[in-house]
């Protein structure tokens, strides 16, 4: 970069002129002079003068003139008015318009001069490195701008691509989860089925066994007819075998049937009637004057701890079978013939729910049958006539038609407690 000063002089005193050029270019400076404005504005345009010494008065084009131009067109060209005038509002005007510094005429010390050339020098350098330093600042913003629009673009684009992957990683589990659901379904159809097809055959067989065995036995009695050899004690085995064969049918046909009659329970949608709004209280009470056929033979007592007037809206006909089956558990398991046992049904209403408390006070369910007790087919009575169908539709009740939940808990001498929600 040539770093050589140029000064540029516009003055038609070429005394003034010469000599200021002179002292210049004795320090070191190329000097361009004019003698007049019009020159001095096509100089400047063409040499892109370091600064410009001008005079204020002369023919033609102005200093003031040529101040204007150079603010316009060269707005960080240091300009320095030299003028003979020695009128302050000259000076006030010049500086006004745009001129940098103002020198008086005569000028005794040159020195005093270049003092203030370089420190005009030193001023536009300033303004100039001013001006590149915040060009570049906001090329520099411009920039991260950019990059941060570019970034967030980015960002968008991945947060899009993200949220559509997880939207179809979600509907994957979503089908995963309704094939489980359904496979879940279907095995525990199949354990219910293979439940049935078990239990049914010991009775279905003992009848096949008995109607055959009577179906020889008549065999057998009607040849001894046709061929008329028949002896009275005959006839007495005879009936003695039938009576007996036909005990043994209807006792084991009644025990598939009841089978078949517990499993049709088994799915919910059977015999819970509809949906209504109805007194809890009050049809506890219902329930237990049902049932009173059966207490009023033992010595055990009922207590109902429920609030009147408590509005529910549910299945009366599933509350019904679920408090049923609990008491006759009760009766059956849980107390004997003599005891005088206490059952007590405590209600207590939470804002999305009911909760149910069934506890009685009888022998207790042990640790290791709790967690089968609404398995199907599990019972501790299978001998005198238990399905081991109760606890399952109670459960398949609770959570599929009344939308809550049930648990058990039985602690040693305490009895048995069960605990139910039905969904409002
Ligand atoms: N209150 C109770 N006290 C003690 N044991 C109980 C009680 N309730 C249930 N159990 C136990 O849970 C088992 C399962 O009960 P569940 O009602 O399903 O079958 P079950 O009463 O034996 O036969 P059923 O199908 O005829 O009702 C019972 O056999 C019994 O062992
Ligand atoms: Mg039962």
């Amino acid at each position: 970069m040539d770093t050589t000063r140029k000064i540029l002089i516009i003055d038609d005193d070429s005394i003034v002129r010469e000599s200021i050029a002179d002292f210049f270019e004795d320090s070191g400076y190329e000097v361009l002079q004019c003698t007049n404005g019009k020159d001095g504005i096509d100089t400047i345009r063409k040499e892109d003068p370091t600064v410009i010494l001008c005079d204020l008065h002369m023919p033609g084009i102005s200093g003031l003139e040529v101040i204007d131009i150079v603010k316009k067109e060269y707005p960080e060209m240091p300009l320095i008015v030299v003028s003979g005038n020695g009128v302050i509002k000259d000076a006030i005007e010049a500086v006004s318009r745009g001129a940098w510094n103002y020198v008086m005429k005569p000028i005794y010390d040159l020195a005093e001069l270049e003092l203030s050339v370089n420190m005009v020098i030193e001023k536009a350098d300033l303004v100039r490195n001013n001006r590149l330093y915040k060009e570049g600042l906001e090329i520099e913003v411009e920039k991260r701008t950019k990059e941060l629009f570019d970034l967030n673009t980015d960002l968008e684009k991945r947060v899009k691509e993200r949220t559509a992957e997880l939207e179809s990683s979600i509907k994957v589990i979503k089908e995963a989860q309704a094939k489980l659901v359904q496979s879940e379904k279907m095995a525990a159809l199949g354990g219910l089925v293979a439940g049935v097809a078990h239990e049914i055959n010991t009775p279905v067989g003992v009848g096949i066994t008995a109607a055959s065995h009577m179906e020889t036995a008549t065999k057998d009695f009607e040849k001894l007819f046709v061929s008329q050899q028949m002896k009275k004690s005959d006839l007495q085995n005879f009936l003695i075998t039938t009576k007996e064969a036909s005990r043994i049918l209807l006792t084991n046909l009644t025990r598939a049937a009841q089978l078949i009659q517990g499993f049709k329970q088994v799915s919910v949608d059977q015999n819970t009637g509809s949906r209504r709004v109805f007194d809890f209280k009050e049809y506890i009470d219902k329930i237990l004057m049902s049932l009173h056929p059966k207490i009023k033979m033992t010595k055990h007592q009922i207590i109902v701890n429920c609030p009147d007037k408590l509005m529910i809206d549910t299945f009366p006909g599933a509350i019904s079978q679920i408090l049923t089956n609990l008491i006759m558990n009760s009766l059956t398991h849980g107390f004997s013939e003599n005891d005088e046992g206490t059952i007590t049904i405590t209600t207590e209403e939470k804002p999305e729910f009911l909760e149910v408390m069934y506890h009685d006070d009888g022998t207790g369910i042990d640790e290791e049958n709790i967690s089968h007790v609404f398995d199907p087919f599990f019972t501790t009575k299978r001998t005198s006539g238990g399905t081991g169908l109760g606890m399952n539709i109670v459960y398949n009740l609770v959570t599929q038609k009344l939308g809550g939940q049930i648990r058990c808990e039985s602690l040693e001498g305490e009895g048995t407690r069960f605990f139910f929600t039905v969904k409002k």
